[in-house]
């Protein structure tokens, strides 16, 4: 007989991270001004109302119905709000789906009611059962958090594109678009073993494309040292690597010419000047802040520097790996994710100087791996052997195995802190160009 377990699930603890979430969440909906409620920031993406109540409704499916096997707050409203869709092959766009919107005092009640089911669950009900398919070791209750945490960062970036008439500016969103880019350095890594994923029991909790683990050994390569910056992009822009064929797959050519993309996303050609668009304002190009672009840009990039984006196997040996042989849980070493170690978890809309953190650096030196922008990665995306969908939300990655989507790693600014692990993965399209997501060369045999 198995013997007793811990449990994974502290009640109080996660009374107190629902809360806290769903005040980020809240504070994320202040910024905006009402009139944007049923805007679309993001033309293939739901407009604002949807992500209000799509977020609540989410855990109510997931924990209440799913889980607890009890009714939900609002069928119907649990039905509008199930699911969002993968930008570039949606229907979100159709403008006649948006008068079918409930206004957003109703998505309001709505979400009100459903918040007080799932603190009433959290706090009474059977939340962690063994061997129960969703109460496992309390998967549900992760999902329904984790999931409202990655929202926040899908509501930052979609944020990102309204105009600033739309936006309320709070009091300490000042951007301070200083410092000078560092010397461009490459770090030589040694051959060696990177461990992805996680083993099932291993953390509390993961979502299904982390476990189980996959030992990857990896051939000696050499990395920058720093993300690439807006200041070394610029060189890449102006020796006119946009319109040069030579440096592009040919998909990635052909979006470029259709999409008629001659500059990275966030920035804005003025007269004779590059500006970034911030979440509030429009400064100066800062020379030192990681360059935010698709897969595709950052490819075509390394390509012209005649190097490559690295693959998810030698990320982590760049940031998890140390010269002993040894593997850490992050690129600092086993200390908890403070706000010394990297640019992430809420404490700005906008990047900072690459390199500003020196304390989150790697066993080798390499800075910036978790925070500042998630990294991309040649990796495409998948499970690894042994995936398993998670039954709280059996979608969540297996719709995305499809030849399609690339790993990105790491953090950006807006990614909450709970999700900093060595094991978290992320994707995205090669041609989306709304995250905050950077990059760095690799190259294999170092000079
Ligand atoms: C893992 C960030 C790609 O935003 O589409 C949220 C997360 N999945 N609800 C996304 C997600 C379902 C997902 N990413
Ligand atoms: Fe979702």
């Amino acid at each position: 007989m198995a013997r007793a377990r811990q449990p994974v699930v502290d009640r109080q603890a996660s009374i107190t991270w629902f809360r806290n979430t769903r005040e980020r969440t809240g504070r994320l909906f202040d910024l905006l001004s009402p009139a944007a409620y049923f805007e679309q920031p993001i033309p293939l993406r739901h407009p604002v109302v949807f992500y209000e109540g799509h977020i609540p409704a989410f855990s109510v499916n997931t924990l209440i119905k799913r889980g607890l096997g009890r009714p939900g707050v609002d069928a119907g409203l649990e039905a509008l709000f199930a699911r969002g869709i993968d930008p570039e092959d949606g229907d979100a766009a159709d403008e006649s789906a948006i008068a079918s919107w409930p206004g957003r005092e109703a998505v309001r009640r709505y979400a009100a009611e459903a918040d007080r089911t799932i603190l009433d669950a959290l706090e009474h009900a059977d939340i962690e059962r063994d061997g129960h398919p969703v109460l496992h070791r309390g998967q549900a209750v992760f999902t329904l958090i984790e999931h409202e945490e990655l929202h926040q960062e899908t509501l930052a970036y979609m944020w990102h594109r309204l105009p600033s008439a739309l936006k309320r500016r709070p009091r300490d969103a000042e951007v301070v678009p200083e410092g000078a880019a560092p010397v461009v350095d490459r770090v030589r890594i040694p051959a060696g073993r990177a461990t992805l994923g996680a083993g099932r029991d291993e953390i509390p909790f993961g979502w299904d494309n982390e476990f189980p683990t996959l030992v990857v050994d990896v051939p000696a390569f050499a990395v920058d040292r720093h993300n690439v910056t807006n200041q070394a992009f610029l060189e890449f822009v102006e020796a006119g690597g946009y319109t040069d064929r030579r440096w592009w797959s040919e998909a990635d050519w052909a979006w470029r010419e259709s999409a008629g993309v001659r500059h990275p996303p966030f920035w804005v050609r003025g007269a004779d000047a590059w500006w970034w668009r911030g979440m509030f304002e429009r400064v100066p190009l800062p020379p030192a802040w990681p360059v935010y672009v698709t897969h595709a840009e950052a490819a075509a990039y390394a390509r012209w520097k005649g190097g490559r984006l690295p693959t998810e196997a030698e990320f982590h040996r760049a940031a998890y790996g140390a010269p002993d042989g040894g593997e850490r849980s992050y690129p600092w070493g086993e200390g908890p994710p403070d706000a010394t170690r990297g640019h992430f978890g809420f404490r700005g809309w906008d990047p900072v100087p690459v390199g500003s953190f020196p304390d989150g650096a790697s066993a080798w030196g390499v800075h910036d791996l978790v925070g500042n922008g998630w990294e991309w990665t040649s990796t495409v995306f998948d499970g690894f052997p042994g995936f398993a969908p998670m039954a709280s939300y059996p979608e969540y990655s297996a719709d995305f195995f499809d030849g399609l989507h690339y790993v990105i790693k790491g953090a950006s600014p807006v990614t909450a802190t709970g999700l900093v692990r060595r094991s978290l993965r992320n994707w995205f399209r090669p041609h989306y160009p709304f995250v905050y997501a950077g990059f760095r060369c690799v190259e294999d045999a170092p000079r």
